[in-house]
């Protein structure tokens, strides 16, 4: 039995397109891999450890071989909590919609909580960085309002190719994913075309995740 964890960062709920794709990934795995775990986190409502000056101090301390004090590790003990439910999953789902041209700032708090040395990646002079998540496979659904699929456009995307490098830095390699784009042009049943596309693959993707 895997455990997949479906990861969702867009606070619309039904109405969100990313979620909508996700939602029918989740759908047709469940019904090809039968007793297999689903755990959804929507990233708006979990209750996110802040990043902020005792969590970094927490941080270096640990880093440097330091003697954590108990402040340390009563905040770190938070930010390893989340990293231990991140990885204690066999396949992962993330929705993910485009705000100002990135990734919305609860997946980006999620990233800095998970993306730490000796943990999901590590470094060695001799080898360089290395990713510590290896072997999972991930499968995202991107929402754009706009289209940035055209020779131009696609420089101003920086939510599917921060969040690839960055999925990549900490080892995955079997990424997979779908994008919903437009959702904010040429009216309602336009954006409900490009919807029904993405869901369409994404179900095919699930059969065999
Ligand atoms: C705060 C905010 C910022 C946004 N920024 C962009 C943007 O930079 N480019 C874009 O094409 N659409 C942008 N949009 C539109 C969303 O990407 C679009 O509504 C998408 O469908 C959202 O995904 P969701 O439906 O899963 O919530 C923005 C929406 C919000 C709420």
């Amino acid at each position: 039995m895997s455990r997949l964890l479906y990861i969702q960062s867009s606070p619309r709920k039904l109405r969100s397109k990313s979620n909508a794709a996700a939602d029918a990934f989740v759908e047709t795995y469940l019904e090809s891999h039968p007793g297999d775990e689903v755990v959804t986190v929507n990233l708006f409502e979990a209750p996110l450890p802040a990043f902020d000056l005792p969590a970094v101090q927490a941080k270096y301390a640990i880093l440097h071989g330091r003697q954590p004090e108990a402040k340390d590790k009563a905040v770190w003990g938070g930010i390893e909590r989340i990293i231990k439910e991140f990885k204690s999953a066999d396949k992962y789902v993330i929705s993910v919609p485009m705000w100002n041209f990135g990734i919305p700032y609860r997946l980006k708090q999620y990233l800095d909580i998970i993306i730490q040395p000796g943990l999901t990646f590590s470094f060695s002079p001799d080898k360089g960085y290395q990713g510590l998540v290896t072997g999972k496979p991930v499968f995202v659904v991107y929402a754009r309002g706009g289209d940035y699929s055209g020779p131009g456009a696609e420089g101003a995307d920086f939510q599917k190719r921060y969040l690839e490098f960055a999925l990549k830095f900490i080892g995955f390699d079997q990424i997979q994913s779908v994008v919903v784009e437009p959702t904010l042009m040429g009216g309602p049943e336009a954006a409900q075309e490009k919807l029904d596309g993405a869901i369409k693959e994404a179900q095919e993707i699930a059969a065999g995740f």
